[in-house]
């Protein structure tokens, strides 16, 4: 499975790629505001450190906005991946953009029909919101495992699954287990995801042994 990372935070996109953990990066426009950075800038600075894919979403509501907003942002580098929502507006400007080779992420993703119809529209990656679903009593990992379903019924569907709105290491483990290609992680769940009480423990008794035997490897 590849991971994303879920945020314009430059150091810690650097951090994890220097353990080859960043296939790619996603943001939104509360995580661009967030930055308090020049949205152009940060997707910039963003592209010059992964070739991966580097979601930027455009704002406009009606689908010639959209479109006209993503041929711009598409400039900005090779990898700029496009974010339209999942609206009527949002599929057509897939179409369009898609049609003209420019890799689409269709977000905002709450049911398998909508992943069905962002498909159909050419989306290069259908992000399912977890989290969100979580958040009103629903289990957000049952639309992973529906929309596996769904496209590997249909082998034609080139559309990648983006496990999005991940909150906890659960989620990434289920995201794994049901088959999303892709799962993009906030930096505080990426860096929980090596943290483990035994490894902590193991590793302080390997060190105490191997401090008492006096021995040393350099
Ligand atoms: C995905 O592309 C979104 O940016 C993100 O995963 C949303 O996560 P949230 O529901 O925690 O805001």
């Amino acid at each position: 499975m590849k991971f994303f990372i879920d945020s314009a935070d430059i150091e810690a996109i650097m951090e994890f790629t220097k353990s080859g953990m960043v296939d790619g990066v996603t943001t939104n426009p509360s995580i661009i505001a967030k930055s308090g950075r020049d949205f152009k800038d940060v997707i910039k600075e963003i592209c010059s450190i992964t070739s991966g894919p580097v979601s930027a979403e455009v704002t406009a509501t009606n689908a010639e906005g959209m479109i006209e907003e993503g041929l711009v942002l598409s400039k900005i580098a090779k990898n700029v991946a496009i974010k339209v929502p999942l609206t009527w507006a949002g599929l057509e400007a897939c179409k369009v953009l898609s049609d003209k080779e420019i890799m689409i992420n269709v977000t905002l993703c709450f049911s398998a029909p909508q992943a069905l119809l962002a498909a159909k529209a050419g989306a290069t990656f259908i992000s399912p919101f977890i989290g969100r679903l979580d958040d009103i009593g629903e289990d957000g990992m049952d639309l992973i495992r529906d929309i596996k379903t769904i496209y590997d019924n249909y082998p034609k569907l080139k559309t990648e699954i983006l496990a999005a709105s991940v909150r906890n290491i659960e989620h990434v483990k289920k995201a794994a287990l049901y088959g999303a290609d892709i799962a993009t992680l906030p930096p505080q769940v990426v860096s929980e995801l090596a943290n483990h009480p035994l490894t902590d423990k193991g590793l302080k008794a390997f060190l105490d042994d191997w401090n008492n035997s006096g021995q040393k490897i350099l």
